[in-house]
């Protein structure tokens, strides 16, 4: 059977190319999307993709992933700093879930080190811009092989 990965990017990443490039570069988020479905593609999985930027939609991706999809890789976006309601959601299915962030949270103003996902995560990928997506995915087949 094939690996199916569920991509989720929260609030405001829609922006991505326009907004703040010298924090979060230049790509855009068609562009990301794309390239994680096709390095998806070469490993063997398929990559689905969800962006929104209200907190019950992302919990609904998450909760209509139970049952269908083996990993998820979320940016949740401002999110990442209260939305418990986004980390039970992430509880409650039990899927492996890896956090991303384009910037590096833990060195830029202090409300942003800290991350309400980062408990019901198995790592948390910060400060690799574009990159820290494919390293997700290497982190989350990496964990799905071994199980
Ligand atoms: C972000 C970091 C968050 O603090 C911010 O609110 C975002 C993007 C990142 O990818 O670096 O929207 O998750």
């Amino acid at each position: 059977m094939t690996t199916k990965i569920l991509l989720i990017n929260g609030p405001n990443l829609n922006m991505l190319g326009i907004r703040k490039p010298e924090i979060y570069g230049t790509a855009t988020l068609a562009e990301i999307e794309a390239e994680l479905i096709s390095y998806g593609d070469k490993k063997g999985c398929l990559v689905s993709c969800f962006q929104s930027n209200h907190e019950g939609a992302i919990i609904d991706a998450i909760h209509s992933a139970y049952g269908k999809i083996d990993g998820i890789i979320i940016n949740p976006g401002a999110y990442t700093h209260y939305s418990y309601a986004i980390s039970d959601a992430i509880e409650s299915v039990m899927i492996p879930v890896v956090e991303v962030h384009l910037s590096d949270i833990h060195n830029r103003e202090d409300f942003r080190s800290k991350s309400v996902i980062e408990p019901v995560s198995l790592c948390q990928i910060s400060g690799h811009g574009k990159e820290g997506y494919f390293m997700a995915l290497d982190c989350l087949l990496e964990y799905l092989n071994r199980k």
